[in-house]
């Protein structure tokens, strides 16, 4: 399956969760058996272009993705988490949502040294999410050498910010 033929599998919900927003839903993606499989497989192939030896994924949505790519790949998996969940000292960050604001944290032993950390999600609107996402990994250690969405909504800027960041960002589908 083409990447092409994945656009067909995002459903496009209008006015969620507010008024005027068109929200782009990968859960009829994960939700498709092959497509999923080929969306995975499409990702894992750009993170290894990479040299990704670290596949980090954002909670919730990142972890989907992630999680299986770094399955796919024999890598290991890092998650970077919502507040209050992980059981030891953590790094921590707060950050501005396209609705909101947030706290991301990590294990500060959970990446080796100047290990090559791939940070994926499953969709970038504004980048503050990854951003936050990228400076907690570099505080832990990693070199985070690429990012990967399954969606980016550039009208958002996100992917731009993450470049200007030094972070070469890559999704398999924009929208509008
Ligand atoms: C969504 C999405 C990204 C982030 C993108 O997550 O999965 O993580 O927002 O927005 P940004 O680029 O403007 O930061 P959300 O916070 O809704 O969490 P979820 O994955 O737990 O549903
Ligand atoms: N869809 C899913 N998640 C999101 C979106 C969207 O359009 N914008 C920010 N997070």
């Amino acid at each position: 399956m083409t990447v092409e033929d994945l656009r067909q599998l995002v459903r496009t919900i209008p006015d969620f969760p507010k008024p005027g927003i068109l929200f782009r839903d990968v859960t009829t993606l994960i939700g498709d058996g092959p497509g999923f499989a080929a969306a995975v497989g499409h990702m894992a192939a750009r993170a290894e272009a990479a040299g990704a030896q670290v596949i980090a994924g954002i909670e919730a949505r990142g972890f989907v993705f992630g999680a299986a790519m770094a399955a796919r790949m024999g890598l290991p998996f890092v998650p970077v988490r919502k507040p209050g969940k992980l059981p030891v000292p953590v790094l921590a960050i707060d950050y501005a949502l396209e609705y909101g604001t947030d706290t991301l944290e990590v294990d500060p032993g959970a990446v080796p040294d100047g290990a090559r950390v791939v940070v994926v999600d499953d969709l970038i609107a504004t980048g503050g999410t990854a951003l936050a996402a990228v400076e907690l990994l570099r505080r832990a250690g990693g070199s985070v050498v690429h990012s990967l969405f399954a969606i980016d909504l550039p009208d958002l800027g996100g992917a731009d910010r993450l470049r200007a960041a030094g972070v070469p960002a890559d999704a398999l589908l924009a929208f509008d």
